[in-house]
């Protein structure tokens, strides 16, 4: 069936696009209200750049360094599960927020936000935030992908058409280039570790070891080869229907770096390169980020 038009389909808030089925105003307000621990493990990524992968990876040192039960470990998936920790405008539930107080374990809370519109407790808890990023042109290829697979989200006629509007933020969650500038402010902060999709890709196991130290989690070496085994794109993929339901289809498509080259032409990959060098030149983040 038809899709609705963009403007039915995103709310504005400060100049960014969010789903408008899933939100408004109040769902801002209420975001506000939400009350960081100084143990939350923050994940924050844009929208595609691997989230849900790291969400696990998370969750699976979390239980592995708790040596919890099966019963615990069914429990807590139960819980999370039905709250669903993604701290996005669109689950600004204050009764959500409320039970979220009430849990009795470390909390993983994963964001799409930029970081002048995440609840201001976050920063001053001081909990530990995991930055991810991803080179944009596979983020743009993904989150193409995406829109034209969500029902909740526009589609687009070409990726031409699609890649104008990435270039210009005129998507869901606003544009990744100025939230890469936003959260560019806060890589020197102590709390603050970024890691890139790139790296975890090329070396799992390193990037797994870095995660856990940074999160305080002591892990052998073969606890660690354990969870990278779980959060692996194919383990993940085939187990997406019970872990994501249908919407696992959409989500996992490829799980590749470098897609980016069967998608863009030379001018718009040119075009994205000095749109990165004019956002992050001589930046850290930058650097790190260099494809
Ligand atoms: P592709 O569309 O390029 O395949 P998010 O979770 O933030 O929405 O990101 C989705 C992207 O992460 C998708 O990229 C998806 O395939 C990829 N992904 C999901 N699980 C992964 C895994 N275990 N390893 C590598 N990539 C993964």
């Amino acid at each position: 069936s038809e899709k609705a038009a963009l403007e039915d389909l995103l709310f504005s808030y400060k100049g960014i696009l969010y789903p408008a089925a899933l939100c408004n105003l109040e769902t801002f307000r209420v975001l506000d209200s939400f009350e960081a621990r100084s143990d939350d493990m923050i994940l924050a990524g844009y929208a595609k750049n691997g989230t849900n992968w790291l969400h696990q990876v998370l969750n699976d040192l979390e239980i592995t360094a708790a040596k919890y039960t099966k019963e615990e470990i069914n429990e807590r998936m139960n819980i999370t599960n039905e709250l669903f920790v993604f701290l996005c405008p669109e689950f600004g539930d204050p009764e959500k927020f409320k039970r979220m107080k009430e849990l009795p374990f470390r909390r993983i809370i994963v964001t799409h936000l930029f970081p002048q519109v995440l609840p201001k407790s976050i920063f001053k808890s001081k909990a530990k935030i995991l930055l991810l990023v991803r080179n944009p042109k596979d983020t743009a290829v993904s989150y193409f992908h995406f829109h034209n697979n969500m029902p909740t989200l526009p589609s687009f006629s070409s990726w031409d058409e699609y890649f104008a509007a990435f270039m210009h933020g005129k998507i869901c969650r606003g544009s990744y280039f100025d939230y890469l500038v936003e959260w560019n402010k806060h890589v020197d902060d102590e709390n603050v570790m970024v890691i890139t999709y790139e790296e975890l890709k090329e070396n799992q196991i390193i990037g797994l070891k870095k995660i856990a130290d940074f999160f305080g989690f002591s892990l052998n070496e073969e606890e660690i080869q354990t969870v990278a085994e779980k959060s692996s794109f194919e383990a993940m993929k085939e187990n997406s229907f019970k872990t994501h339901g249908t919407f696992g289809k959409i989500l996992f498509r490829k799980g590749i770096v470098g897609d980016w080259k069967d998608h863009f032409y030379e001018a718009q990959s040119k075009e994205m390169d000095r749109k990165f060098e004019e956002c992050l030149e001589e930046t850290k983040l930058g650097e790190k980020m260099k494809y």
